[in-house]
């Protein structure tokens, strides 16, 4: 596979092959990700708190996004990258949705766009795949709406399921090609995944989603402090970091850098 398309997708559901996604933001972490086999590379509107130093992804624009996503597309080789549309740049209306996505596929270089939102979204996801967009849905916990939804909770549980399996529904049939459910019960997920024909990828939402995606600062151990409990954390970049600039200002304040092999 030269380069991961929405066919290849869904070909890895019908063969039970799990998909793997990441966020990234720039050039390094994307040719890492792409090399190590990542299928999708997500340039999440979570590079607003976890690149830009906002403390939700609610202030992000399309224009702060927009070259991290160029940075990514141009630096992926085999990985589909997704632009993730920021909050109130798609909400207004499918003509405004439709704007802002062709700005993420034409200037941001992106393949397909991510949008927030189930049922309601339909005519959006409609129109932007009627305009040639491929659009990854994403319901159950949506961080856009967290003042609508009381902050960050669990959704679908109880007599909530209804709901998320109505939405998982209702993306698929408006024309999505797969939708990231976040922060659902593991079986709610589970039972979506069996009766969606497009891919499901969760974080928070179990294993028997059809594939799982992460924010590479959340899995990577570059973020610190509370971790939500779906994060698992996979090598600790933060302490690699800390210990090399550590040894680096010890070196400058010893006069031990630069050594005559490093001068001319
Ligand atoms: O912006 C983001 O990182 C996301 C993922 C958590 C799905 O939307
Ligand atoms: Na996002």
């Amino acid at each position: 596979i030269k380069r991961i398309r929405t066919h290849h997708l869904a070909e890895m559901k019908q063969r039970g092959e799990k998909i793997t996604m990441l966020t990234a933001y720039d050039m390094y972490t994307a040719q890492v990700f792409d090399e190590a086999g990542i299928d999708l590379l997500l340039v999440g509107d979570s590079a607003s708190n976890n690149v830009l130093g906002n403390e939700t992804s609610l202030p992000i624009t399309v224009d702060e996004l927009l070259p991290f996503t160029r940075a990514v597309a141009k630096s992926a080789k085999r990985a589909m990258v997704v632009g993730d549309l920021p909050f109130g740049s798609y909400q207004a209306s499918p003509e405004q949705a439709y704007l802002t996505a062709v700005r993420f596929m034409k200037e941001g270089g992106a393949h397909c766009v991510k949008l927030e939102g189930g049922a309601e979204m339909a005519p959006v996801i409609t129109k932007l795949v009627q305009g040639g967009i491929p659009v990854m849905a994403h319901i159950g916990f949506t961080p856009q709406s967290e003042h609508t939804l009381g902050g960050y909770r669990i959704q679908g549980r109880g007599a909530g399921a209804e709901k998320v399996i109505a939405d998982a529904h209702a993306v698929e049939e408006a024309g999505a090609f797969a939708v990231v459910m976040e922060m659902v019960p593991a079986d709610v997920a589970g039972q979506i995944s069996k009766e969606l024909h497009i891919p499901t990828i969760g974080i928070g939402a179990g294993v028997d989603c059809d594939g799982q995606v992460l924010v590479w600062q959340d899995a990577f151990g570059l973020r610190t402090g509370r971790m939500p409990k779906f994060v698992k954390q996979y090598a600790d970049v933060r302490s690699v970091l800390l210990e090399g600039a550590k040894a680096y200002a010890a070196d400058v304040k010893g006069a031990t850098f630069p050594d005559p092999e490093h001068s001319f």
